[in-house]
Parts: structure tokens; C-alpha cells; sequence
């Protein structure tokens, strides 16, 4: 069985040339089907537990709820949850490889399963808050397929060129720069997916 370095060194010259040159990369079917069963079923109990909450938007004190710019659920991954090894499993390699192409000073990650209900959407947004820029990529595994009318679709704002719509598909990743604005339209189907942001600080003491 391949190793995630080899996954990882597999993609390497495309991913790192595409996110220096869009700021983005995107790979379908790139989670191995076993692991993409486990996480997508994980998920599944997880919020079947009833343990996803609504999304806020902001950090620590102007963290806030808005239903009209970002009505997902999420669920954030410690390491006491059974998924925490395979996630790090897979981004450990992620993380080793942007460090030494692209210098990013990553000092860790941070991860939620995300679930939007019918209904759902992120409007336009960055990952890197100005009043906290730790996070600097990205990384975004589709648990679920959204077909043609599903809605649910990324839509990436790179600096330069026009914008790239990307459509979720059981499996895929997709990497971007942290600071890219981006959303998610309007999803018409149940969308889950496992969120990671690479940050370069050592910890938050506002609780996540
Ligand atoms: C986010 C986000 C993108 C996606 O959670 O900040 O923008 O495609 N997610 O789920
Ligand atoms: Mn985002």
C-alpha cells in the first residue's frame, strides 16, 4: 500500500507549481476509498451523536453567528477523536512538503468535519482573519459527490484571472492559500467535508 509521502511526493511538482502560480490545487479522487469511508461514516456518527454545532464566524471575542453568511455545522477533530491519526497521518506529509518547497513556516494544523444541510452556504470570505493570520493554506477533503444542480460548489478568487468553481466529489482535495477569498454557493443536497487549516503559530488560547 502507498504511504502518504508517496501520495504526497506523487503530486508534489503539479501542486506546488499550481499553488505558487493560482494559489490553489485541486486533485480529485486523492483519499485513498478506505480511508474516505472511515472519515465519511465518522462524520456521519459523529452527527448522528449530535455533536456538530453551528459555524461562527470571527475569532475569540467578535465571534459571532450569522445564518445569512455561513449556516454549516461543524465538528472540530482533538486528538482524543478517533479520526485525529489518520488526519494527521495524511497531513503530516502535507505539512513537511510546503515547508521545504514553498517555506511556509507551518507549526501545525487544526481540522473540522463540516456538514452543510440543505439550504446551506459560506459566503465570500478569507481564512486568514486580519485580526488573526495564522492560518496560511488551506485543505479541504470532500466526504460526499455533488452532482450538476447540488449545488455546494467552491468558488475560488485567486489575485489574478478569473475565479474557478469547483464542484465536491467523494475524495478530492483541494489546496489553497489561506488569504484567497473564497465561498461556498448554496448547497441543494447534504455536503460534508473535512476542513484543515496548516498555521504558523504554536497554539490558540481562545478555545477554537
Ligand atoms: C471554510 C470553507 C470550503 C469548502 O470552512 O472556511 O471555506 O469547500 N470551506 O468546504
Ligand atoms: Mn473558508
Amino acid at each position: 500500500m502507498q504511504t502518504f509521502e508517496q501520495l504526497w511526493a506523487s503530486f508534489r511538482e503539479e501542486a506546488v507549481l499550481s499553488l505558487v502560480e493560482q494559489g490553489y490545487f485541486s486533485q480529485n479522487a486523492f483519499l485513498p476509498a478506505d480511508l474516505l469511508d472511515f472519515l465519511a461514516g465518522r462524520a456521519q456518527l459523529l452527527a448522528e451523536k449530535d455533536l456538530f454545532r453551528e459555524a461562527a464566524i470571527g475569532k475569540g471575542l467578535i465571534k459571532t453567528k450569522n445564518e445569512s453568511i455561513r449556516s454549516d455545522e461543524i465538528r472540530w477533530i482533538d486528538e482524543r477523536d478517533l479520526s485525529y491519526e489518520h488526519v494527521n497521518g495524511f497531513l503530516s506529509p502535507l505539512i513537511d512538503m510546503v515547508k521545504r518547497e514553498l517555506f511556509l513556516p507551518i507549526k501545525r494544523f487544526e481540522s473540522h468535519f463540516a456538514h452543510y444541510p440543505v439550504g446551506s452556504l459560506y459566503k465570500r470570505h478569507s481564512d486568514r482573519h486580519k485580526n488573526s493570520p495564522s492560518r496560511l493554506l488551506t485543505c479541504v477533503i470532500y466526504l460526499t459527490d455533488m452532482e450538476d444542480g447540488d449545488g455546494g460548489e467552491l468558488v475560488i478568487y485567486p489575485e489574478k484571472g478569473s475565479n474557478v468553481k469547483i464542484q465536491p466529489k467523494a475524495g478530492k482535495l483541494v489546496l489553497f492559500k489561506s488569504e484567497l477569498e473564497h465561498e461556498v454557493l448554496l448547497a441543494r443536497k447534504d455536503r460534508w467535508s473535512l476542513c484543515s487549516w496548516l498555521r504558523d503559530d504554536i497554539d490558540s488560547v481562545i478555545s477554537l
